[in-house]
């Protein structure tokens, strides 16, 4: 079975994930990587499948406690952060949530307008929201996801609570070393989305990583999530098929030298990726504030 990380609080989180995001049957997903022996199973409301994950969580038969389950407060609830677990628990037909992450530092209002930085709710008072959470039993650890240094740091003065998590798109063509650092120096685990980046060929093609997985016998999915097993970085992999949901679970051993590879890969040129960019707008446009605000590459 996989390795697990321990968060700021003491608790254990399995090290590798299922982010059902991306699949089109998300109960059949979530039931798959529960039989191959998943036991973090990580989604959001605004995914709009937190239904079938708790389906699929029911129709397992493994006991609840067994499983480490995280959701997310939507951009368009920082004004409920109450009511809007409580719609998640509801959703998920569960009592408690491991972990309830702040799915972005930017709030939008109802009418789909993102909120000015200084506009209220600031992340800082949905962040104060979340911390009271605490209280009620209904997550046993909080979180932010998609903050960068720069947001963490007018976040962190503020807190009671040091944020457990911050998820955040990590993959070798984006591996956030400087984000990765800051994190562990304050006492925040990182767990990695879209660690495949989206199977971008850039990365899944890529010759450095097709070598060592000819060498280790492996994929080079398998490669990948070596790797972030190696630095400690809590990975979410997202596959709507068993087989690669079991490949992805099956990490390959990775050495220090594999590692040195792995984080160079991304100074070739051209290789930079970061899907972050995918949040604008048709036009080309910025969706909400500018990714130099928050303090994205
Ligand atoms: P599929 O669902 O058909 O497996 P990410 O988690 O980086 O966002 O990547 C998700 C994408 O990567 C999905 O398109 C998924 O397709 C694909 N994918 C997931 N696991 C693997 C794997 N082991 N090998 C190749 N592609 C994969």
């Amino acid at each position: 079975s996989v390795s697990s990380s321990k968060l700021n609080n003491g608790v254990s989180i399995p090290s590798i994930g299922a982010g059902p995001g991306g699949a089109d049957d998300v109960r059949q997903m979530v039931e798959d990587a529960l039989k191959i022996g998943y036991r973090h199973i990580d989604t959001a409301w605004a995914y709009q499948n937190e239904e079938y994950v708790g389906q699929a969580i029911r129709n397992s038969g493994i006991p609840r406690e067994e499983i480490y389950l995280v959701t997310k407060l939507a951009q368009l609830h920082h004004v409920i952060v109450q009511e809007a677990l409580d719609i998640s628990l509801k959703r998920l037909g569960v009592d408690y949530v491991d972990l309830y992450l702040m799915h972005w530092p930017q709030a939008i209002d109802a009418n789909g307008k993102v909120l000015a930085p200084d506009q209220s709710p600031t992340f800082v008072e949905t962040w104060q929201a979340m911390e009271k959470l605490l209280d009620t039993g209904k997550v046993k650890s909080i979180g932010v996801s998609n903050f960068s240094i720069k947001t963490l740091d007018i976040l962190l003065p503020h807190v009671k609570i040091v944020p457990a998590v911050n998820q955040v798109e990590i993959h070798p063509l984006l591996p956030q070393f400087g984000l990765r650092e800051y994190c562990t120096k304050k006492g925040i685990l990182v767990t990695a989305y879209s660690p495949l980046g989206q199977a971008h060929p850039d990365l899944l093609q890529n010759d450095v990583l097709k070598q060592l997985a000819a060498r280790k016998s492996g994929t080079v999915a398998q490669v990948i999530m070596g790797w972030f097993i190696k630095k400690g970085i809590v990975v979410i992999p997202k596959s709507g098929n068993p087989v690669r949901l079991q490949e992805n679970f099956s990490p390959v051993e990775i050495t220090d030298e594999d590692e040195a590879q792995i984080d160079a890969i991304h100074k070739a040129p051209g290789l930079h990726r970061s899907l972050l960019t995918k949040y604008h707008n048709p036009d080309g446009s910025v969706f909400g504030w500018s990714y130099e605000w928050l303090g994205w590459p």
